[in-house]
């Protein structure tokens, strides 16, 4: 199959809606990284999107809408009545945006987009792209990151591109993503809304809105309960390199490593080499994350070395990525990098 890659426009959107209306697959920019959409209530697509990707059928996909109005959700059976409360302030907060929540399902919601959950995640995306595409096709698109499983979600077309070349018909080429890591997924299916995996829309942004609700996070969940998000693994979004984290700033950077640095440090940089925030700005390096590791990745050097991230409101969702992405820790030890396994990797 050959992949074409059109420019945003009225026309490639036409295009687009054509060719998911046709059961097929399209990838399409969203503000968080690259989508790999098809249509979200028809089993069929939802079935090629796991067979294109390669992705277990046991981890579900989200569904993006085109309206934070959740009354029309339910009444358009996508999602279940009653709506709770702490959803509709959320959405009226961060609505367009890179928040995913989980709800109990609507009939109309196949089986095969939740892996079989009672409860399904919806988004509404920000991208002016991702929200034409949709209002246009006038149904739920349902889309995981456009990656093969298991590997680096891609933050530009010729990312898409490099995982899905002949595997799908189109990719609409929006440029690179403005945020660069994945959604906010937060559940408000339990008794306390539990963070599933951290993004954009920090712990203290929902903090505010959930107020009395206390706000849990599933990382902090004891290891023996059920997972209550079947695709968040320890190990995943993984160069194929192996990714070593060095907890302090990198000072030694001789071949044959990769070596990723948070910022110019003035030291004598190699040329070339790898920033994640040139202007020291935490949005950027979250922007500039997924791009550097598969550049890094491409060069065949047999570990990538990484800087630690500093504190800021993306922090946690870089870290988080990086420890799932991690084959270990990268220590300097009397002359000569020490790489140390880390468990579970
Ligand atoms: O930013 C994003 O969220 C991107 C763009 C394309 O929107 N999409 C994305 O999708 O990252 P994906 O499939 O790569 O990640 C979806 C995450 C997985 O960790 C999955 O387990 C979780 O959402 N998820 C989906 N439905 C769920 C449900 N019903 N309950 C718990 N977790 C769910
Ligand atoms: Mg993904």
């Amino acid at each position: 199959m050959r992949t074409r890659v059109l420019p945003i426009s009225e026309a490639s959107i036409d295009e687009a809606c054509k060719v998911l209306l046709a059961g097929d697959l399209v990838a399409f920019p969203t503000e968080t990284v690259y989508g790999l959409g098809g249509l979200g209530l028809n089993p069929d697509s939802v079935s090629k999107i796991f067979a294109t990707k390669d992705r277990p059928t046991t981890d579900p996909l989200i569904l993006h809408v085109s309206s934070a109005d959740l009354a029309a959700l339910a009444e358009d059976e996508i999602i279940a009545k009653p709506i709770p409360a702490l959803a509709v302030a959320l959405v009226s907060q961060f609505w367009p945006g890179p928040l995913t929540l989980t709800l109990p399902k609507g009939p109309r919601v196949p089986f095969g987009v939740t892996a079989g959950l009672p409860t399904v995640a919806i988004r509404y995306p920000a991208h002016p792209a991702a929200q034409l595409l949709l209002q246009k096709l006038g149904q739920p698109i349902a889309a995981p990151s456009a990656n093969r499983f298991g590997r680096i979600s891609p933050t530009d077309a010729s990312a898409v591109l490099q995982e899905l070349e002949g595997k799908i018909p189109l990719i609409l080429d929006g440029g690179p993503c403005t945020q660069g890591i994945e959604s906010t997924v937060l559940s408000l299916s339990g008794s306390n809304p539990t963070i599933l995996r951290s993004g954009a829309i920090t712990a203290e942004m929902i903090s505010s809105i959930t107020e009395r609700q206390t706000l849990r996070d599933a990382r902090n969940l004891q290891q023996s309960a059920p997972s209550p998000s079947p695709g968040m693994l320890q190990s995943h979004y993984a160069p194929q390199t192996p990714l070593y984290l060095a907890p302090t700033p990198i000072e030694h950077f001789d071949p044959p490593y990769q070596y990723i640095f948070y910022e110019n440090r003035n030291s004598k940089l190699p040329p070339g080499a790898y920033l994640l925030a040139p202007d020291q700005n935490p949005s950027t390096a979250a922007q500039n994350l997924y791009r550097l590791l598969r550049q890094a990745d491409s060069i065949g050097s047999p570990a990538i070395l990484i800087d630690p991230i500093p504190e800021s409101n993306w922090a946690p969702a870089i870290r988080d990525r990086l420890q799932r992405a991690s084959s270990g820790t990268a220590l300097w030890q009397n002359g000569d990098w020490k790489l140390l396994p880390r468990a579970g990797a």
